[in-house]
Order: structure tokens, then C-alpha cells, then sequence
């Protein structure tokens, strides 16, 4: 197949200095909501990027799982290759990409943990399962089967048969503390809107770049 000559001209709407809020979360969520209204199957799904020891970008999706002025929480294992990346370096990237709204926004970042207390409420507001899988997945770690996995599993199921699993040290909140959020929304002939809001000292500053 030649995919040199996908493409796809974009009409859906238009991104300008003077339509944009003056804060840029407050931008995100509107933009999140038309996203969540269109029905997008996980609008909510961000590609996180870090730069751990290696020096290499590595980036992996996650979903969004609380936003506020202080930041974009995802949750996950902090011994994961995440979790390490950003014990290292808290430079965080992240990237929400919504096709049929011809819509992307890009954030750069500081993360830090949430609090315990924060972890624990979401992690409690969770399937049992999932907070037993939590348990069973050593995250990134190399796994010699699927059957060392689902035995593990098996394992925690039982040892918290009859009470609520804990919240496990190694594992609860990020929150990406924004510095920059661009907006791209795409337009025709390739003239697509970006606005970028930067944070300089305790404002944003607006402004728009070409595509
Ligand atoms: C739609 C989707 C949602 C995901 N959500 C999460 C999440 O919220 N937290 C998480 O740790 N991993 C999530 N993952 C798995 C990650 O992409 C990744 O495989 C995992 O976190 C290990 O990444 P790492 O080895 O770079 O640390 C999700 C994957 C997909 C495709």
C-alpha cells in the first residue's frame, strides 16, 4: 500500500488568540469535553514521554485520570520504566491526540508524586481486580510466561480474599505540573491553528505559531 498519499484536508473548526480562555486548563477542558461528547473511545488517553538515564525519549500511553490548575494525574507503578525515568528526570511530555476533532494538545512539564492519600482514594474507587492486578504486575520487569502473570494473580486473589487490598508502596499518582500547553487544531491547506500558552511566573502567555 502507498501511504504516501494518505491525507486528509481539515475542516472541523478553528482554533483562535481571541476565542482561546485566558487559562489553558481551563482551554483543555473544554476541549476535553467535546471530546468525550464525540464519543472518541478513550479520549482520555495521553502519550507520556520521559527521558530516564538512557537519554532516550520513551513515550507510552496512559489514561488522564484527574485535572486541576495544579496539573494532569496519571496513575501507575513507580518502579515501572516510568517510574524510574522520572525519578531521574521529572521532565515530563505529554500528547492527547483527538482525530476526529482534528484536535491535538501537547503539555510539557514537571511530575511529581501525588500524595499517598490521593493515590489511595482513587486506587480504592477501582475494581478489585484491577487493585489485585496491581499487586500481581511487576511492571516493565521481564516475565518468563503469561502463566507466571496469571498464577501471580491467583496468588493475591487469595491472600486478599476477605479483606480490601492495600494500597501498595509502589504504586499510586503522578502529577504533571504544565509549563507549556499547545493547542493545534488542524484547518485547510496544511494552515493549521496552533496556540501555545507558556507559564511565565504566575501568568500564561499567549501566543500563536505557524503550523
Ligand atoms: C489505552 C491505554 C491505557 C493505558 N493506561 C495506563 C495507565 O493508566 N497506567 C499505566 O501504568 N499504564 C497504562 N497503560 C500501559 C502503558 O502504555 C505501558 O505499557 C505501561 O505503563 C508500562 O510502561 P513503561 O514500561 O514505559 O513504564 C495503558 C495502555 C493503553 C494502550
Amino acid at each position: 500500500m502507498d501511504i504516501s498519499s494518505l491525507r486528509n484536508e481539515y475542516k472541523h473548526s478553528a482554533l483562535s488568540m481571541h476565542s482561546v480562555h485566558k487559562n489553558p486548563v481551563q482551554q483543555f477542558e473544554s476541549w476535553l469535553d467535546d471530546a468525550i461528547d464525540s464519543e472518541i473511545q478513550e479520549p482520555t488517553a495521553m502519550a507520556v514521554s520521559t527521558v530516564g538515564k538512557s537519554g532516550f525519549p520513551q513515550s507510552r500511553i496512559v489514561l488522564l485520570k484527574y485535572l486541576d490548575n495544579n496539573g494532569f494525574v496519571f496513575f501507575t507503578n513507580f518502579e515501572s520504566q516510568k517510574g524510574k525515568a522520572l525519578g531521574a528526570n521529572p521532565a515530563t511530555g505529554l500528547l492527547f491526540f483527538w482525530p476526529e476533532l482534528e484536535r491535538q494538545v501537547r503539555v510539557e512539564g514537571i511530575a511529581e508524586k501525588t500524595s499517598r492519600d490521593f493515590a489511595e482514594k482513587y486506587f480504592r474507587s477501582r475494581p478489585v481486580s484491577s487493585q489485585i492486578g496491581a499487586w500481581a504486575s511487576e511492571q516493565s520487569q521481564t516475565i518468563p510466561s503469561r502463566s507466571y502473570l496469571e498464577d501471580r494473580f491467583s496468588e493475591f486473589s487469595l491472600k486478599y480474599k476477605n479483606q480490601t487490598p492495600p494500597l501498595p508502596d509502589f504504586w499510586g499518582g503522578y502529577r504533571v505540573k504544565p509549563i507549556k500547553i499547545e493547542f493545534w487544531q488542524g484547518r485547510e491547506s496544511r494552515l493549521h491553528d496552533r496556540i501555545l500558552y507558556e507559564k511565565i511566573e504566575n501568568d500564561w502567555k499567549i501566543q500563536r505559531l505557524a503550523p
